[in-house]
């Protein structure tokens, strides 16, 4: 299978370049090489490699920054997507395009179905909510995977923002009123395999790990977990507060309960969601590795 991958140094994006099996020849293309605000980039990318399948990772993604940059997160995740979907049916090619928990307002208090309504709270939100739109409207057989807060042991996210300065600081102070679950690159490219696997696949599918949980309990797991593995600074010790919402202003408002339904994913592709704690467990032991690799190479390169 011929698979083209929008935004090649997302983390996303380069989970699916480490995880593609000998089956797939996939080719990543950065920003320089197709800007999918350009539609003539476009479909020049997919009519040159001829995919069966585009997977869509790339994204504006700067939630705070779309508040005041609303003409750019719409020309990426709007116009830049539409550009991919008109790319697909020219070419007769399959589209998986990824989505966001933040399309939904967050009053739900149990979990939301892909066929939930949609009502983002944001400029972000909304950009990808007319994204969704786009690639329905001129594409009913595409598939739209939206996911939540997505991290990975590379690319910037919550877990690597809060390793860092939980190295720097003695206290930190996160979020508690806002709901959600943790997702890792690698469960999600395992689940874009899947779907692109299953040719019957399509519509909105919702992928996260399993359970939920706040920023706080996501910081406090991370916190400990770090600890036990010794990727903190030996008798580091780091208070952590928990706070509402409305105490840590920020410029674009997010959903306080997001918690998607897999239900649908799992009854397609048949992959049962882990629990997003032995996940995270995971990913710090990849970062664990890598960082004591880092160290030895450095230290072989010292004694040349
Ligand atoms: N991160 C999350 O917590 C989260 C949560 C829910 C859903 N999602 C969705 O998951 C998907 C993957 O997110 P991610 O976390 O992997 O994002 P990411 O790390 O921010 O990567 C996004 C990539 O898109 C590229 N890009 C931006 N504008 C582009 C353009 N005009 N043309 C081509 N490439 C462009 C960026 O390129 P540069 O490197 O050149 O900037 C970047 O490499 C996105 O659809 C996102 O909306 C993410």
């Amino acid at each position: 299978m011929r698979v083209l991958v929008t935004g090649k140094h997302g983390q996303l994006s380069k989970q699916l370049q480490l995880d593609a099996s000998a089956a797939i020849t996939l080719q990543a293309l950065d920003r320089a090489q197709c800007d999918i605000r350009n539609a003539t980039d476009v479909l020049t990318a997919v009519t040159d490699f001829s995919p069966d399948v585009v997977i869509n990772a790339a994204a504006y993604t700067a939630v705070d920054q779309a508040e005041s940059d609303a003409e750019q997160a719409y020309a990426v995740n709007a116009l830049g997507v539409e550009n991919i979907a008109r790319a697909c049916l020219s070419n007769d090619t399959r589209l998986l395009h990824v989505s966001t928990d933040f399309v939904f307002n967050g009053q739900q208090s149990q979990p939301y179905q892909p066929s939930d309504v949609i009502d983002p709270l944001g400029v972000y939100g909304a950009s990808k909510a007319a994204g969704e739109q786009r690639v329905q409207a001129l594409m009913p057989a595409a598939i739209i995977l939206r996911t939540a807060w997505v991290y990975s042991c590379h690319g910037n996210n919550f877990m690597k923002t809060m390793l860092r300065l939980m190295a720097e600081r003695d206290e930190l102070s996160v979020v508690v009123d806002q709901i959600g679950t943790p997702t890792s690159t690698p469960t999600l490219a395992q689940t874009i395999f899947a779907l692109i696997d299953n040719t019957q696949a399509q519509g909105i599918y919702h992928c996260t790990d399993a359970g939920q949980g706040s920023w706080y309990d996501f910081a406090v797991a991370i916190y400990e977990q770090a600890q036990a593995l010794g990727l903190l600074p030996a008798n580091k010790s780091v208070t952590i507060r928990p706070i509402k919402t409305t105490e840590y202003p920020a410029p674009a408002q997010r959903p306080s309960y997001s918690v998607l339904d897999h239900s649908r994913l799992q009854a397609d592709t048949g992959l049962v969601m882990r629990d997003w704690r032995v996940v995270l467990a995971e990913e710090l032991n990849k970062l664990l590795v890598e960082t004591a690799q880092t160290l030895k190479d450095s230290e072989c390169i010292s004694n040349k």
